[in-house]
Parts: structure tokens; sequence; C-alpha cells
């Protein structure tokens, strides 16, 4: 826990060090106006701008590495000058980069400045309580409704903070402020890292644990810290809101699950009057031991316990399956229809009468055995020879031998020869040339 609550007036003699009301800083465009914390990364002040907007004053201060003499700040020792000048530069870059971060649940940065041989950031000043402030003030104990409200703007703070790559490390309870209209709001970026950064030798010393708020991994040195680190913290921030106390020493839990024995947590019981099970499910499991137990991310959290966030989801999977549907029964008619009409091919087909096989006349066969083709003895009755059919070379000038006759194609020619010939005639029956030699 941070060692020094707000002091109002004159710091203690414990705190020389502290900047004194009415010191100005950046060529007089701020002036302290009192101190009110110290934290390891440095000293916060209440401070006034030039236009008297009050604002709330970091500065770079850690006091295992530095002093003050004046108002200027100097490394402790020779040995200490280039760790304390790295920090410096690290809290300038840091403060930087939180100055990009623009949300209504994170502390806004006003300015980024060197003076004093140290680096200041000017802050927005909320104007409200701690949730500390608020947990050590009985008559002002949140009610389930607002504590889930408070909750899910932090999850989108911690995920916008996330997506940004950067860690806050330090989240508890002192360090979310509820402002007048008691929308939280996220601050004391000391401690936060962009994810990749490797942190000198300097910083770890510097690194932060808040029993009952930490996860292990952060008593561990150079274990991995990641997402679910943060989100470990803020369930236990809600879980002291919601049970009247911390979860216990992560530590400790760490060791007895080391030593075979029970893990000390006791998990919210789900049947906590004022929330729903979903909530609290999904408080405990941020709350497991082993990050890889743990909610992954601030969304993920959102969508567990958020009905509107779960709603829309549901919402959007259920628009996609009826997409998925009417696109399955699209093609389950079109398939349907395919099959239908290739059965009633199959049908047609199967209804057109095979082609009649040639009747193979045996007289015939021997006739062309012999060499003889359309023998008058073959060929069929004279009643079936078809009138006036076309494509039959008729012979020219028979037709008008026999004028007044029906004509027909008739045989006349010798059985023997090869020369036997069909001719265009009148009314005589076949058998009248059978036998006879043609014309
Ligand atoms: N922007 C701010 N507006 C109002 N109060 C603030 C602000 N920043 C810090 N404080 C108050 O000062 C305390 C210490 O500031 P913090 O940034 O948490 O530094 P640290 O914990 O490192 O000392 C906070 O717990 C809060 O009560
Ligand atoms: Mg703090």
């Amino acid at each position: 826990m941070n060692s020094v609550q707000a002091i109002d007036g004159t710091p203690d003699a414990e705190f020389t060090d502290v900047l004194k009301p009415g010191t100005t800083l950046l060529h007089g465009q701020f002036t302290i106006d009192r101190f009110l914390n110290s934290g390891g990364f440095g000293m916060t002040y209440l401070a006034s701008d030039s236009l008297e907007r009050r604002v709330v004053i970091k500065e770079c201060f850690p006091a295992s590495f530095c002093s003050r003499s004046d108002t200027l700040v100097r490394a402790r020792s020779r040995a200490k000058d280039g760790e304390f000048r790295s920090i410096v530069k690290l809290f300038v870059q840091e403060a930087r980069r939180l100055a990009k971060l623009k949300h209504p649940n994170i502390v806004g940065v006003h300015q980024v400045f060197e003076d004093n041989e140290t680096a200041y950031m000017a802050l927005d000043l909320v104007d409200g309580k701690d949730l500390l402030e608020i947990l050590d003030d009985d008559l002002r104990k949140l009610q389930p409704a607002q504590i889930r409200d408070i909750l899910v703007k932090l999850l989108d703070a911690v995920a916008f903070v996330h997506d940004q790559n950067i860690l806050h490390r330090d989240i508890s309870p002192d360090n979310i402020i509820l402002d007048s209209k008691g929308n939280p709001v996220l601050i004391d970026f000391g401690a936060a890292r962009e994810k990749a950064s490797k942190s000198t030798r300097a910083l770890s010393a510097l690194i932060v644990v808040k029993d009952g708020y930490s996860p292990q991994e952060f008593y561990i040195a150079g274990s991995e810290q990641g997402r679910s680190s943060d989100l470990y913290a803020l369930a236990a921030t809600f879980y002291h809101l919601i049970v009247g106390h911390a979860p216990p020493v992560s530590q400790a839990r760490l060791a007895a699950v080391a030593a075979d024995e029970k893990d000390p947590f006791e998990p919210i019981p789900l049947s906590t009057v004022g929330y729903n099970l979903e909530f609290l499910a999904a408080l405990n499991k941020a709350l497991s031991l082993f990050p890889k137990d743990r909610i992954q991310s601030a969304q993920d959290w959102l969508s567990e316990i958020d009905i509107e966030k779960r709603r829309e989801i549901a919402l959007q999977r259920a628009q996609h399956d009826k997409k998925t549907e009417h696109v399955i029964s699209k093609l389950v008619i079109e398939t349907n229809q395919a099959v239908l009409e290739a059965l009633q091919v199959e049908e047609n087909v199967s209804k057109i009468p095979p082609k009649p096989e040639p009747k193979v006349n045996p007289l015939a066969a021997k006739f062309a055995d012999m060499g003889i083709e359309n023998c008058p003895a073959v060929k069929p009755k004279e009643t079936e020879l078809k009138e006036d059919e076309p494509g039959n070379p008729p012979e020219p000038g028979i037709e008008e031998e026999i004028p007044d006759q029906p004509k027909r194609w008739v045989f006349k020619g010798a059985l023997s020869k090869r020369s036997m010939k069909w001719f265009w005639t009148g009314e005589k029956s076949r058998s009248d040339y059978i036998g006879k030699a043609g014309p």
C-alpha cells in the first residue's frame, strides 16, 4: 500500500524532500498548493496553473535514488546518478505516451516538462474521492448497480490502455477516483510500462507491489506480466468493494498451492445478493492464481458480464445464423430441384420405347449373302409402299407412260440380275413383275 496518505498544509518533517506550497515550476506556469502523496516513483501535489485552474502535478522523485537540495533534485550518490537519470528519462517517455491516452475514464495529462533537474507531468484534477477513501467511509457504501457500472467503465478504460500495448501495473482502490458524477477515473500510471519494454535494474527496484491486489507474478523478479495481471488487480479491487476486504496476498496463495495446501482464497459466493451469477463468476475467474486460468482480456470480461454486449453478440450470432440458414435452405431447395429434374429426365428416358430391332428377313439375308439387294421377293407388301414418297429417285418418263393410274413404286427386273430396279408405275401388283425380265 502507499505508505503516505494525503496531508493538508505543510508536510511533516519526515517529508523534507517535499516541495513547499508556493513553489513555482516551469517559469511560474505552475504553483504548488499542497502536497498530496508520496509513492515509489515520486511525489504528487495539488497545484494551480497560470490561469488559476487546479491541476495535479506528479514529480519524478524516486526517493531511494535521489534527494532534494533546495528545490533541485540530485542523485543520492555518484553511483546512483546513472540510474536516477535513466529513471527520469523513462518517466518523460511514459508521460508522453500517457498524454496520448484520451479516454473518459483515464486521467488526462496536460503537460510533460523538466525542471529542478527532474521531470514533471501536469494532470487534470479529478474532483472526487478515491475508492480507498470510499471503502473507509461507511456512509458512502456503493450499491451493487453502481459497482457494476463502475467495473464496466473501468474495463473499457483498461481495454483501451491494453490496446496501446501498455500495462497499468498498479490498479488498486487508491488509484481509482470516483468523480462528482460517480464516474470512475483511473490514475497513477507511475508504474505503467509498455508491455515490451525491459525494465532496468533501477526500475525493478521501484516496482510496487500492493498486498491483496498485486498478482503473484508481480512478486517474482523477471516473471511474465500480461494483461491478465492488470485484470487480477482490478478483480481484487472489486472483490474488496463487494466482500469488504481484499483477497489474500497472492504470494501466500502461491505458497499454499506449492505446498499442496488449500488456496486460502475464498471465491465470492455466487448467491451474493444484488449481483448476477455471470458477474460474480467472471470476477472469481479473473482472480485465478495462475494467469492461464484467468480472463485473458478486458474485452472478454466485458462480454461475459455486460448484458447489452452479450445481447449484441447474441444478436450478431443470430443474424449470422439466419444468413447461414437462408443460404443453406436456398441450397437445399436448389439441390432438391436439381434432383427432381434429374429424376424426371430419367423417367422420360425410360418412357421412350426402345428402337425396334430391325426385323431380319431370313430370305433377304440369304439374297444379301448372294450379293442381291432389294429383291422383290423380300420387299414389303405393296400396300405398305408409300404413295408419293419423296426421296426415292423416280425413273424419268415412267410416270407419263401410265398417267391415269395411281402412282407407286414397283419392282421391275430379273431375279437373277443385279439390274433389278423399282419403277414408278401404275397399280399393278408386285407379283406381276416377279420373275419377269424388265423392259
Ligand atoms: N488527477 C488527480 N486528481 C485528483 N486526485 C489525485 C489525482 N492524482 C492523484 N490524486 C490523489 O493523490 C493520490 C496519490 O496519487 P497517485 O497518482 O496515486 O500517486 P502515488 O500513489 O504514486 O503516490 C491518489 O490516491 C489520489 O487521492
Ligand atoms: Mg497511487
